[in-house]
């Protein structure tokens, strides 16, 4: 099938974006029993506003989002998108039943738009700009991203031909025909209503895109995938979110704005925001300390995001990211941790010594010298 127009600079060429911020979330229990794994902060920023704001830099403002039973926070936090030059639209999901679903119903919205669908727990550093300019110089009927992983098991797998086409995609295969898994951001043309609708459900129950990609594929349709070169990560568990914040706070710049007393020091790449304070203590960067956070007789260490609104004293706390409101005591060394809101951690003072637990569903805990 020959490729569809080209549309470089036609006003006639509205690209959307579809951005998926339903499902579970099962691999960041119990953080995401109360909270979207969408909104968990990567450098005191939420992982889906990265992706907002790639979707934006590539020239994209109609942006749908895909809503779940966590559509309240969502929506409180992105809201209609205005402040990130976005028009956003929120369509809701009954129940994650896969991302071919979500497609399905956004038919609507869509249109006979092209459109970029990106996973709103998927990190991508280096943006979608060029792709995106690539898919619409080309017309495509879908564009895939891929890139090698160690575990192609866990994740869609794609087998290329020699000249690069696309020839078989599989989801979660126990006998991947590659290491190349497929990436969360896909481009699509309007060919890939037929194919969501063509479908039926997997093992998993779930409407895969990975099956509709394929109906394409045996269709004759233009699919092609792009070899990723830069850090990309599915953001759902515990390790993945750490290394994460890691990548993203090896790039930070060091901007101090909030208070410092002068027996503190703060060394290193470190963003002291605005209306935190440091007492007594030690930062060694990279680091973030989030507006109106106390740090006090403590030491935080490197590759540690402390969120706002927290109260953190006579502990180090190194590796780690602390979200908002939580207050830690006493607590001689916490390392490659992921602690929630409003959560309080210290030593027990009463007799019997003893651990003192009030845990979530899910909750692991890992105690050093018990
Ligand atoms: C989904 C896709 C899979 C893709 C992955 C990327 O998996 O089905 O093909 O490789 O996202 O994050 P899920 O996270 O739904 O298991």
């Amino acid at each position: 099938m020959a490729p569809r127009e080209t549309c470089i600079g036609s006003v006639l060429c509205l690209m959307k974006a579809l951005v998926l911020s339903g499902g579970a979330g099962t691999r960041l229990r119990p953080i995401t029993h109360t909270s979207a794994k969408q909104l968990v902060p990567v450098a005191n920023k939420p992982v889906l506003f990265y992706g907002l704001e790639a979707i934006r830099a590539a020239g994209i403002t109609d942006v749908g989002i895909i809503v779940g039973d966590t559509r309240p926070e969502i929506e409180a936090a992105v809201g209609d998108g205005a402040e990130l030059g976005l028009r956003v639209t929120y369509i809701p999901q009954s129940a994650p039943l896969g991302l071919a679903h979500c497609v399905l119903i956004a038919r609507e919205y869509l249109g006979d738009d092209d459109f970029v669908m990106y996973l709103g727990d998927n990190f991508l550093v280096g943006g979608i700009t060029g792709l995106v300019e690539e898919f619409r110089a080309n017309r495509f009927d879908a564009l895939i991203l891929l890139t090698k992983v160690p575990d192609p098991t866990q994740f869609g797998v794609a087998e290329l031909a020699p000249d690069g086409r696309v020839v078989s995609l599989e989801e979660k295969p126990k006998d991947p025909k590659s290491d190349l898994a497929l990436v969360g951001v896909y481009m699509f043309g309007p060919a890939i209503h037929d194919a969501v609708r063509a479908i039926r459900p997997s093992g998993r129950g779930e409407l895969e895109i990975t099956d509709a990609i394929q109906t394409l594929i045996d269709g004759g349709r233009q699919v092609r995938a792009h070899l990723v070169g830069g850090y990309w990560k599915d953001t759902g568990r515990l390790e993945d979110m750490l290394e994460c914040n890691r990548t993203v706070l090896e790039t930070i710049d060091r901007s101090v704005r909030g208070d410092v007393d002068s027996s503190s020091q703060v060394l290193g790449r470190v963003v002291v925001e605005q209306g935190a304070q440091i007492v007594r203590s030690t930062i060694r960067g990279p680091a973030i300390i989030g507006r109106n956070t106390r740090i006090v007789d403590s030491y935080v260490g490197p590759f540690t995001s402390i969120y706002h609104a927290c109260h953190i004293e006579q502990t180090e706390i190194e590796h780690s990211i602390v979200l908002e409101e939580t207050t830690i005591r006493g607590m001689s060394r916490i390392e490659d941790s992921l602690i929630g809101k409003r959560v309080e951690v210290a030593p027990s003072t009463a007799m019997p010594r003893a651990h003192r637990l009030m845990l979530g569903d899910h909750s692991r805990v890992s105690v050093a010298g018990a």
